[in-house]
């Protein structure tokens, strides 16, 4: 019985390496296995960081200095890490999107920040909505403790900021003074189109935090992510890690298997994805037009897609779990665990076949799910 199971995001199996890691971790064992007896410190193996340095140099166009980048256990212990440094007890704040990583907003919540969501549109948190919250909370002497954003191919909806944005936003976090804290775990997920640099480029202050991730474009079980931060904010992060360090062993394979750079890997590993992108839409395309209008994702493992108000969203997630489709309920990423119209697909771990026969299954069911058959009374995400 096949399963269409569009509900955890993960990238795809059918691309890992399983040759080359193994040639690697072979390596790794034969050169490093002296190294493995020992603890390391905060900042992790010198060669995985020196070619994430590079990486992110390539990418965004900014030379990342080394010295600037701390391996962690997944992008996940970052994000946990930064809000643990920069909360002091006090009227603890976050500003996020108002859709956001639901691992995030876990983490946040369970260390006792209050978040905030501010509004988005198609091309992510909207700034008009940040800049009058942001004098809201001044005038009742509130300051935020940092900004969080997922400014590329957000999770969940896919979001990309266009450049103008991304300046309006540092200068907002600049006037403010408030940290910006960029999570750009997706940043080598990309399909087409410009790529845009990060904020950690664009201004070159010690308020710029930086996250990324080897889960996204390898896998999640390495558990590697890093951090970029310019001193003192990065002693002030690490400074929170307990953990004597993050695997050394995995950093060491990764290392050797990542030795001549990321691109040709993720030059694999990205027109698979993005084939899937469009089955996906043009499964969507082909059922829901009348009723659904979904974001179409230039990178990331993320559709969004917005139903009519009359799904009544608990039908339709026992209609379409009964018939083996399972997606993400959007109520998981709103910061304040609202109800609202939205699921997540998220496509990158879905077989090609089970995009083409899972769609019309979902369609049916929020067809079923509804309380008319009317055409849709909106035209756009939000
Ligand atoms: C925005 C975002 N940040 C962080 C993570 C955590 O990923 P990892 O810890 O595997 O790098 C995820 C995982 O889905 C994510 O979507």
């Amino acid at each position: 019985m096949n399963i269409y199971d569009f509900a955890v995001g993960q990238t795809n199996p059918e691309t890992f390496p399983v040759e080359a890691f193994k040639q690697a971790s072979i390596r790794a064992i034969e050169n490093e296995h002296e190294m493995f007896n020992k603890y390391h410190g905060s900042l992790g193996h010198t060669r995985l960081r020196e070619l994430m340095a590079e990486r992110e140099s390539k990418r965004e166009g900014v030379p990342v200095d080394v010295n600037q980048l701390a391996i962690t256990n997944g992008s996940m212990q970052s994000v946990t890490l930064v809000g643990q440094a920069l909360m002091d007890g006090n009227d603890d704040i976050v500003i996020t999107e108002e859709f956001t990583y639901s691992g995030t907003i876990a983490a946040y919540k369970g260390i006792g920040l209050n978040m905030i969501g501010i509004q988005m549109d198609e091309y992510g948190m909207r700034m008009d909505c940040l800049e009058s919250k942001l004098a809201e909370l001044k005038q009742q002497g509130r300051k935020p403790k940092f900004i969080y954003s997922l400014t590329t191919y957000q999770n969940p909806t896919g979001a990309n900021m266009p450049l103008d944005r991304k300046k309006e936003l540092i200068d907002i976090s600049t006037r403010y003074d408030i940290p910006l804290v960029e999570d750009n775990c997706y940043g080598d997920v990309h399909f087409e189109g410009d790529k845009v640099p990060c904020a950690f480029a664009l201004d070159d202050s010690p308020n710029q935090i930086y996250i990324g991730s080897l889960s996204k474009i390898l896998a999640p079980g390495v558990r590697l992510g890093y951090l970029l931060a310019r001193e003192p904010m990065l002693n002030k992060i690490v400074s929170k890690r307990f953990d004597a360090g993050s695997n050394y062993f995995a950093s060491a394979v990764v290392a050797e298997f990542y030795r001549d750079g990321i691109e040709a890997h993720c030059d694999v590993t990205n027109p698979v994805l993005k084939h899937k992108r469009d089955l996906l839409v043009a499964g969507l395309e082909n059922t829901l037009a009348d009723i659904c209008v979904w974001s179409v994702p230039v990178g990331g493992l993320f559709l969004w897609l917005r139903m009519p108000d009359d799904v009544d969203i608990k039908k339709l997630t026992k209609i379409a779990n009964e018939n083996n489709f399972y997606f993400a309920n959007g109520k998981g990423f709103h910061v304040d665990y609202k109800d609202v119209p939205y699921i997540r697909l998220a496509f990158g771990h879905v077989q090609d076949h089970l995009i083409e026969e899972g769609i019309p299954v979902l369609a049916d069911a929020i067809k079923q799910a509804r309380t008319s058959n009317e055409h849709r009374a909106f035209d756009s995400l939000y």
